[in-house]
């Protein structure tokens, strides 16, 4: 119980020293940096690119459908953006990624943010049939490898810039939650890789690119409401989308190791790491009343 209130004491104190140094930042720096972001026809990186559009960065998009990326980046440009491009790429195509990079490279003439956002993310009940295992294969390499391939194409490009790689994970991937295993077991991935090369950067005493892990939760999407409907849960309010790609923004800029977008997630994950048998049970009913 005793160790249950220290955490407890412990984990609003770090929240609210967090959330009082983390409130602001300049972004004017933004003007004119050369930003790449994936999946950024719908929802959190289609916000994520206007609010750098706003900033006036020069910005490329990418995603697989051509008539919504053309008007993302025509609405970008109307918001502000030094130059807006899109590229058309299927991240199931593995030789994709090589070529998204390269592009973009020369589209704005080098790369100071990459935002990795794309994702395969069906919510489900895993029930092991064939079906599910394709599944779990196919977002493997689209939310997973492809990440890595962009990222390790990009590198070259984002240490010459001293630039940020922003990778976008999920509450799925760690905290984890019931029926999302393949979904969350990709996110899990892309965290532990992103954290462990950000680790190794450190013992090679580089600083550039910094590299921040957004961990996010419920996000005020279509996608999120159809799995809260699906899957049948409860207490779950999304994120707002503005406020969602502004933090993203915003610890990128901060050059973030890590971020949690709604911030009580923080809490959450430290609960999880104290007491994770607890920290299920409490899931399971407080949003599944099981
Ligand atoms: N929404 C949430 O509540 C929530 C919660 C936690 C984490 N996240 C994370 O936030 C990020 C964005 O989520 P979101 O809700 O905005 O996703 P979304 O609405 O499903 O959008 C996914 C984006 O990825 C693109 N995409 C999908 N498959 C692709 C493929 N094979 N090749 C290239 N692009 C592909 C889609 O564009 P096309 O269809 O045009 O290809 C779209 O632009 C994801 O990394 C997700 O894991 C979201």
């Amino acid at each position: 119980m005793v160790r249950w209130l220290d955490a407890l004491l412990v984990s609003a104190v770090s929240y609210a020293a967090y959330s009082y140094f983390h409130r602001n930042v300049d972004t004017s720096s933004v003007r004119g940096k050369k930003v790449l972001v994936t999946g950024a026809s719908q929802n959190i990186g289609e916000e994520i690119a206007y609010q750098y559009a706003k900033l006036e960065a020069k910005i490329v998009i990418t995603a697989r459908r051509e008539q919504v990326l053309k008007k993302v980046a025509a609405k970008c440009l109307e918001l502000g953006a030094a130059q807006a491009e899109y590229i058309v790429a299927d991240m199931a195509d593995e030789t994709a990624y090589q070529s998204v990079v390269q592009k973009s490279v020369k589209i704005m003439g080098g790369l100071d943010i990459l935002v990795l956002n794309h994702v395969l993310g069906r919510h489900f009940r895993w029930n092991g049939s064939n079906e599910d295992l394709v599944y779990l294969k196919k977002s493997t390499s689209i939310n997973y490898w492809s990440y890595v391939e962009i990222a390790t194409a990009a590198m070259p490009a984002l240490k010459q810039s001293q630039g940020q790689l922003i990778v976008v994970g999920s509450q799925a991937g760690r905290p984890a939650l019931p029926n999302v295993a393949a979904y969350g077991a990709t996110k899990a991935a892309v965290i532990n890789f992103f954290s462990s090369l950000s680790m190794e950067l450190m013992l090679k005493g580089e600083d550039y690119p910094s590299i921040t892990i957004c961990y996010l939760g419920a996000i005020d999407t279509d996608g999120a409401r159809w799995a809260t409907k699906q899957i049948g849960t409860k207490l779950i309010k999304g994120y707002p989308l503005s406020d969602t790609a502004s933090g993203i923004i915003k610890g990128g800029l901060r050059r973030d190791r890590y971020i949690y977008l709604p911030g009580y997630l923080r809490f959450f994950s430290l609960i999880r790491e104290i007491s994770p048998s607890l920290f299920d049970k409490a899931i399971l009913y407080l949003i599944y009343g099981a």
